[in-house]
C-alpha cells in the first residue's frame, strides 16, 4: 500500500493547488482527500459535532506514514477549510477516548504543499503548520511551493516538484 496521503483544503478544486497537487500526487501515485467534500464542521467546545467525517477522516489518515497537508495562502494563512480541519485536531488532546487516537498521530510525518501570488511563502504560514505538527508531535517532512502570480505555469515548479517528490520517496 501506499504510504502517503494528500489532504486537500482550496475554495475551488482545478485551480492553482489543486493542479499542483494532481502533479504531485500522480507522480506519487497517490490520493487526494479534498476536505471540501467532507462534511466536517467547526471546533465545538462542546463536542456536538463529534458524529461528522472528522473521526472517519483520521482514521483513513492513521492508515499513511505521511501527510500531505495542501492549501493555498488564503490571507497569509491556510484556507478555511484546512484550518477548521486543524482545529478540529483540539478534540483529540480534549476528548478522553480520543487521546490514544491523537497519540497516534506522533510517528507522522507531515509535508506542506502550498501556492500563492508571492515569490516565496511568507514564513509566518509556514510556522503557523509547523508549530501545529510539533504540538502533536508529528515530523515536519519540508514544503513546496508555487507562485502563482501570473497564473499557474508548471515549468516554473518542475525543478522543486521533482525535489519534493523525491524528499517524499526518501523518508519512506
Ligand atoms: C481569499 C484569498 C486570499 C489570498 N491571500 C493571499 C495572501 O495572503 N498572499 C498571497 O501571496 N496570495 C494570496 N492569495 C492568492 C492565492 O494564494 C493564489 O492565487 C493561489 O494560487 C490560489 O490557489 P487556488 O486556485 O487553489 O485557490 C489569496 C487569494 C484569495 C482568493
Amino acid at each position: 500500500m501506499n504510504e502517503t496521503i494528500a489532504i486537500f483544503a482550496s475554495a475551488r478544486r482545478d485551480g492553482n493547488t489543486g493542479k499542483l497537487i494532481d502533479w504531485i500526487a500522480s507522480e506519487l501515485d497517490i490520493d487526494i482527500i479534498d476536505l471540501g467534500k467532507k462534511n466536517i464542521s467547526a471546533f465545538d467546545y462542546d463536542h456536538r459535532n463529534i458524529n461528522d467525517d472528522f473521526l472517519p477522516l483520521l482514521d483513513e489518515l492513521l492508515k499513511y506514514k505521511n501527510i500531505l497537508f495542501v492549501t493555498p495562502v488564503y490571507w497569509y494563512a491556510a484556507s478555511a477549510q484546512m484550518k477548521v480541519f486543524i482545529d478540529r485536531t483540539s478534540d483529540l488532546l480534549d476528548v478522553e477516548e480520543l487521546k490514544s487516537i491523537g497519540r497516534r498521530l506522533r510517528n507522522k510525518t507531515a509535508y506542506v504543499v502550498c501556492t500563492s501570488i508571492s515569490p516565496e511563502v511568507d514564513s509566518s504560514f509556514l510556522t503557523s503548520f509547523k508549530d501545529m505538527f510539533e504540538y502533536l508531535g508529528i515530523d515536519y517532512g519540508g514544503h513546496i511551493h508555487a507562485d502563482c502570480e501570473n497564473g499557474y505555469d508548471p515549468h516554473k515548479y518542475t525543478d522543486d516538484v521533482k525535489k519534493f517528490i523525491q524528499s517524499v520517496k526518501c523518508s519512506l
